[in-house]
């Protein structure tokens, strides 16, 4: 918090260790000890917002006031996400589905019939991964009738689940969005200051948003998937949290279904349930009885 002179509430080992478990707990982020001044500097505006002194009196509230506890820890989830993303985020798991994924897709439907494909961005953040899977969509599908095409988006976080549902984003954030594809897929607005593009409902009616936490178990989708996009979120998490999360993911997915993770991430010692596709890309194996 700023005090009267403006500066920053300092936190102690003791809070910040009950407040770093409390996170794991409820968001499977694990926060090592040299992260104490970044939960600090973000939690310091919940302290400033809630009339209190220090990270003493914080943690006691938080200790001894259930309804507190119970608005609060929304808010301390909402402040410690990181929410980087970006349209067209690593570029080449889009190009595999439009190269590879759908099209085997297609084909396989000439044989079974099932016109039919789910695909869940399961860390959507403010929405541009999803939007950027549903242009894909769009664009392969255009033209091809008959197919019924779902793309969840969920987040734990609220404030940024709201941003993706509103699916309005700054001329800035569009920048890797082919200039075709912005008339074609957005509204523009022009304010005086500054142009703001909205989603067009050909990708708006395409998207289910859901909050959903990975850590809670099960996840609330009725039905089965066929592409997940679990990217730059377990990064975060530790091995145990991970094994979880993709047995989970596992169960949900279709037989021969794909999962596709972050840059820096890997399955590796994590789960044998999947094959290596290449560039972060996995399929579910298929059990052979
Ligand atoms: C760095 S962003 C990744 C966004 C996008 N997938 C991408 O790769 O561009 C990570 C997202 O994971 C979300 N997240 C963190 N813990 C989560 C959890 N336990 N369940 C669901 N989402 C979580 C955060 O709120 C954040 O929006």
């Amino acid at each position: 918090m700023t005090d009267f002179f403006g500066s920053i509430v300092n936190i102690e080992d003791r809070e910040f260790n009950f407040l770093k478990d409390i996170i794991y707990d409820k968001t499977g982020i694990a926060l090592a000890p040299h992260k104490k001044i970044m939960l600090q500097s973000r939690l310091n505006i919940r302290l400033r917002q809630n009339h209190i002194a220090n990270f003493v009196e914080y943690v006691n509230k938080l200790k001894n006031d259930k309804t507190f506890y119970n608005q609060e820890i929304p808010e301390i989830i909402n402040r410690i996400t990181t929410n980087k993303t970006d349209f067209f985020r690593e570029n080449h798991h889009f190009e595999y589905l439009k190269n590879t994924c759908f099209p085997s897709i297609e084909e396989k439907a000439k044989t079974t019939g099932r016109r039919k494909i789910r695909i869940w961005s399961s860390a959507s953040s403010t929405g541009e991964e999803p939007y950027s899977l549903a242009i894909t969509v769009a664009e392969f599908f255009h033209g091809k009738p008959g197919w019924d095409i779902k793309i969840y988006a969920s987040d734990i976080d609220t404030n940024v689940l709201n941003t993706a549902q509103k699916g309005s984003y700054k001329e800035e954030r569009l920048s890797p969005v082919k200039a075709e594809y912005k008339t074609k897929y957005f509204t523009l607005t022009q304010t005086d200051k500054e142009k703001e593009f909205t989603a067009k409902p050909i990708l708006k009616d395409l998207l289910i948003f859901k909050k959903i936490n990975l850590l809670e178990e099960p996840y609330p989708i009725q039905e089965k998937i066929d592409i997940i996009f679990c990217r730059n979120v377990i990064i975060y998490f530790d091995k145990p949290t991970q094994k979880k999360i993709f047995n989970q993911m596992e169960r949900l997915l279709v037989d021969d279904g794909i999962l596709i993770i972050g840059h820096s991430e890997t399955m590796f010692g994590i789960s044998d349930s999947f094959k290596f596709l290449g560039h972060t890309i996995y399929q579910k194996k298929t059990i052979t009885r």
